[in-house]
């Protein structure tokens, strides 16, 4: 089967960056169009040079990256630099990377790629806050005929918010964006807390990766060395959630996950529940289903995928 044409949407931010090589260790399976950086969980100077900065690492000079929205749609920008360092990808040695930047906006981008492309044939893989796409769909809201599907990293139901008590991170920093998005009419399949909270960096489990011989693996250990620190003081857990990763797992390998189709809807009035996701898991609205909301998935296999992958790169 040909390979599934993704666009990765993202903040890196550790775990984005983990996801970038998840997705680059896998030509086979997904051919990456482009990659967008927004901004999130840091500015985007430090998205979109760190996404840069892991096409060097996996050696994929062939990629191209591209900046994208500097400030969500309606709200000023929240960052999380007390999650994932001032960088965003603390952890590794940084450097201003020889990968080039290319001169396109990244909303440009999706519009001009997604305009060109056959109908329902790119997937879309957003990990940061939504403003890039959402500006894209509102610029040329027919593009969304070439959309296959949206496998996006967002939202939380049982498990509450990690940002506010009620939204997660990347819907909480731009919730116009997520609306937008949710609302777009093409399937979305939404990787939220209450999955990415069974996926635990846990010291075991790091140490497998630890053991493999290559710069993008010995990068992944030294961001989720980072990465835990934060996460295992805040949640008493036994590792960080690595969420971001989820998104390309479920494109590899979807029979670790499993999930349900229901309406999400996202709050953007309330200033308490700002970026809450509703999601109607028991279908007690008759709202139109718009999304698959996934809940549960195999840590270990998923782990063990991420370690087969990483195994991938030389050098
Ligand atoms: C999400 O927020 C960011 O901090 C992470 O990169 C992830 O995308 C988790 O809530
Ligand atoms: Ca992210």
């Amino acid at each position: 089967m040909a390979a599934r044409k993704v666009i990765l949407d993202c903040d890196p931010g550790q775990d984005d960056a983990i996801n970038q090589l998840l997705a680059m260790s896998s030509p086979d399976d997904l051919e990456i169009l482009g990659i967008t950086a927004v901004a999130g969980n840091v500015p985007l100077p430090l998205t979109q040079r760190n996404a840069r900065l892991i096409c060097d690492i996996g050696a994929r000079p062939d990629l191209r990256v591209f900046a994208g929205r500097e400030e969500p749609l309606q709200r000023p920008l929240v960052t999380a630099e007390y999650v994932h360092g001032a960088n965003g990808i603390d952890g590794i040695d940084i450097y201003e990377p020889d990968h080039p930047l290319q001169e396109q906006h990244a909303v440009d981008f999706i519009v001009e790629t997604l305009s060109a492309a056959k109908a329902g044939s790119v997937t879309l893989v957003p990990t940061g806050p939504l403003t890039n796409i959402a500006s894209a769909l509102q610029k040329a809201p027919d593009i969304a005929q070439s959309i296959e599907s949206i496998v996006l990293m967002g939202g939380a139901m049982r498990e509450g918010g990690n940002c506010t008590p009620s939204a997660e991170f990347n819907i909480y920093v731009d919730p116009q964006a997520a609306k937008i998005v949710f609302d777009c009419g093409r399937p979305i399949i939404a990787l939220g807390l209450d999955v990415t909270h069974k996926v635990l960096a846990t010291s075991a489990r790091v140490d497998r990766i630890r053991a493999l011989d290559n710069r993008a693996a010995s990068a992944t250990v030294g961001m989720l060395d980072f990465f835990n620190r934060y996460d295992t003081a805040k949640y008493g857990s036994l590792g960080s959630p690595l969420h971001d990763p989820c998104t390309c797992a479920y494109l590899l390998a979807p029979e670790l996950f499993t999930e349900k189709s229901c309406n999400i809807s996202v709050e953007v009035d309330s200033e308490l529940t700002m970026g809450h996701t509703a999601v109607d898991y028991w279908n007690v609205t008759d709202k139109a289903h718009n999304a698959m909301w996934v809940h549960d998935v195999d840590a270990d296999q998923f782990f063990g995928l991420l370690t087969e992958r990483l195994a991938r790169f030389t050098g």
